[in-house]
């Protein structure tokens, strides 16, 4: 199935893209957000998606804009490089369309659908540690505390603990195998959401580091953003959306940053970021009616002010356990 772009106009009309102005599309795809703002007469875009079958995509928006446009592979918490690589020092919007593409679960051979019989892979980029890696090597703890975070699974240990029974037998290494052993451990009702949902959504989020990526992601977006610029993120699921609320809430001074040490409110650094609105935009019941993937989408967009942009280690947001655990225990 094509992936048909989720809030579009919306993210538009946040960017609002002119003449000579140049923007990222640091989620590809399919280049929907892109093309849209290639349709600006003098409107430039840097695109970039870890996927590599997001390239012949890129390529024929290349061969039809070869002046307005580039495409980079890899992680777009990497945008300065490929900003600077591309001759510029700031952008004028950025836009994030997270998470996965309709190409991406549709193919059974990526192993992200529980309902595909596949490898359980689910990375990206189709490098580094896989699902079925993580599955196979994770403590019943890091296991628990993976679904329970990243999945907010109620049923988290028990699902761990069936996990790793089952690979006491023999690996556990496709889509099907694993979303049975889950569904067992978390049961559910007929017609409720499938109950091995919250425990792929987790392996994905873990496989891929999607919350240390969108946390490095919006500080390079703080750094390369000129003043008026505007970052506009469509996240589909409260576990991002908290994230690039607390960040661009903490940056627009809205919110006191208390801590166990010094628990008065601190006067943070002067805002970097002025919101555009205080609720996150939710598509329209037409677009839910189009396409259900569109429920889930909120986007959040905040205007870049003139001040410096914040010291990374200020940004008081949620520690991200697990990933950098299983780099250590398959490298
Ligand atoms: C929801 S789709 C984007 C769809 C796009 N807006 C369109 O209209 O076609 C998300 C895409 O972002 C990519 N992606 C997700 N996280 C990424 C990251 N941290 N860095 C680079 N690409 C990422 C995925 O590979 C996928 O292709």
């Amino acid at each position: 199935m094509a992936h048909v772009p989720v809030l579009l106009d919306e993210v538009l009309a946040a960017i609002r893209p002119r003449e000579g102005g140049l923007y990222v599309d640091g989620t590809f795809g399919a280049g929907g957000y892109t093309r849209a703002v290639l349709g600006v007469e003098g409107a430039r875009v840097l695109g970039i998606d870890r996927d590599p079958t997001a390239r012949p995509a890129a390529d024929a928006m290349k061969r039809a804009w070869p002046k307005q446009f580039a495409f980079a592979e890899g992680p777009f918490s990497l945008m300065e490089d490929v900003i600077e690589r591309a001759g510029s020092s700031g952008v004028d919007g950025i836009m994030l369309d997270l998470g996965v593409s309709s190409m991406q679960i549709d193919e059974a051979e990526r192993g992200f659908s529980f309902q595909k019989e596949g490898p359980l892979d689910m990375r990206m980029s189709r490098t580094g540690p896989s699902a079925a890696d993580a599955v196979n090597h994770l403590s019943i703890e890091e296991l628990t505390a993976v679904f329970r975070v990243y999945g907010e699974e109620k049923r988290a240990r028990r699902a761990a603990q069936f996990i790793a029974s089952a690979r006491e037998d023999e690996p556990i290494t496709t889509t099907l195998r694993l979303a049975d052993i889950v569904s067992r451990a978390v049961g559910g009702k007929p017609g409720r959401v499938h109950p091995a949902t919250r425990v792929f959504q987790a392996l994905r989020i873990l496989v891929n580091d999607e919350l240390g990526e969108l946390i490095r992601g919006l500080g390079a977006a703080e750094r390369v953003l000129k003043p008026a610029g505007v970052l506009a993120v469509v996240t589909f699921h409260s576990l991002e959306d908290r994230i690039v609320k607390t960040f661009l809430r903490a940056r627009a001074g809205l919110e006191g940053r208390g801590s166990r040490h010094a628990p008065d409110i601190q006067p943070g650094p002067a805002p970097s970021f002025s919101l555009l609105s205080k609720k996150a935009v939710e598509a329209s019941e037409a677009e839910v009616d189009a396409n259900p993937r569109a429920r889930s989408a909120r986007l959040r967009a905040a205007a870049r002010t003139t001040n410096p942009a914040w010291p990374a280690e200020d940004s008081g947001l949620p520690g991200v356990p697990a990933y950098s655990r299983l780099l250590e225990l398959t490298s």
